[in-house]
C-alpha cells in the first residue's frame, strides 16, 4: 500500500487551524471542505493525463491536457465526519458518482487488547463499482483502522475498482500497518493520502495530538 503524505504548504495550514481546540465550528467545517478541495488536487496529480488540441476562437490550435480517469471516480463518505471533505472533493471530481456510509465505531464499549473497535454500521447506499473505477474513501480521522476496514469489507460487495484510495486529514501507525495487511487480504489496489501520520492512539481512540472527534467540531456536538 502506497502512503502519501502531502506536506504542501496549504495543506499543512488548513490541518493547523484544524488542530487549534480554538477553531470554532463553522470556521473547522469550512476548513475540512478546504481541506477536501486541496485533497482533490494532490489526487489528481496522480492521475494519467493526455494529450489533445482544441481549437481557440481565435481559429488558431492549442495542445491541451485530458485528466484520463477523472470521469471514473466513486466518492464514498463515511458519515458522519467526512461530509465536509467530500463537498470539497466533489469541486475537484464533479461527475463522481458517490456512495454513503453510516459507520460507527462503538466507543462505549472501549477497544480491545489489540486496540480494535466493534464498528456499528447502520445505512449503506453504494452504487455498483465497475473494474476501470477509482474509489476515493473519505475519512478525516483514519486511528485504529477498525472503522475503515468494516468499510473496506463493506465496499467488496459493490464489485472490485481498479483503485481504492483513502482520503484522511490524519492517521496514525498502527492504522497503516493495518490497512496493509487487510490490502494484501483483500487483494485490492490501496492506497492512503493524508496530511499527517501522528504517533499514538490514546486509551480511548482519540489520535494524539490529533485534533479531537472530528465529527462533533464540524457539526457541534453529538
Ligand atoms: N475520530 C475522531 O474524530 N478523532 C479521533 O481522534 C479518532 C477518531
Amino acid at each position: 500500500m502506497e502512503v502519501k503524505v502531502l506536506r504542501h504548504p496549504y495543506i499543512q495550514a488548513v490541518l493547523t487551524e484544524l488542530r487549534d481546540k480554538n477553531t470554532e465550528q463553522i470556521e473547522f467545517r469550512k476548513s475540512l471542505v478546504r481541506l477536501g478541495r486541496a485533497f482533490g488536487f494532490e489526487i489528481i496529480k496522480d492521475f494519467e493525463t493526455e494529450k489533445v488540441v482544441v481549437e481557440t476562437p481565435l481559429g488558431v490550435q492549442a495542445e491541451g491536457v485530458r485528466i484520463k480517469d477523472v470521469d471514473k471516480v466513486v466518492i464514498v463518505t463515511v458519515l458522519r465526519a467526512a461530509w465536509p471533505m467530500t463537498e470539497g472533493l466533489i469541486k475537484i471530481f464533479p461527475n463522481a458518482k458517490q456512495g454513503i456510509i453510516s459507520a460507527k465505531r462503538v466507543e462505549e464499549k472501549g477497544m480491545d487488547k489489540e486496540m480494535r473497535f466493534d464498528v456499528d454500521v447502520e445505512y449503506v447506499r453504494i452504487p455498483h463499482i465497475r473494474n476501470d473505477e477509482i474509489v476515493l474513501i473519505v475519512d478525516p480521522m483514519v486511528a485504529t483502522a477498525s472503522t475503515m476496514e468494516t468499510v473496506l469489507n463493506v465496499l467488496m460487495r459493490y464489485g472490485k475498482a481498479k483503485q481504492y484510495i483513502i482520503v484522511s486529514a490524519i492517521t496514525t501507525p498502527i492504522a497503516i500497518k493495518r490497512l496493509e495487511k487487510i490490502s494484501k487480504e483483500l487483494n485490492i489496489n490501496l492506497k492512503l493520502y493524508t496530511a499527517s501520520i501522528d504517533p499514538e492512539v490514546n486509551d480511548k481512540g482519540y489520535i494524539v495530538p490529533g485534533l479531537g472527534d472530528a465529527g462533533d467540531r464540524a457539526f457541534g456536538g453529538a
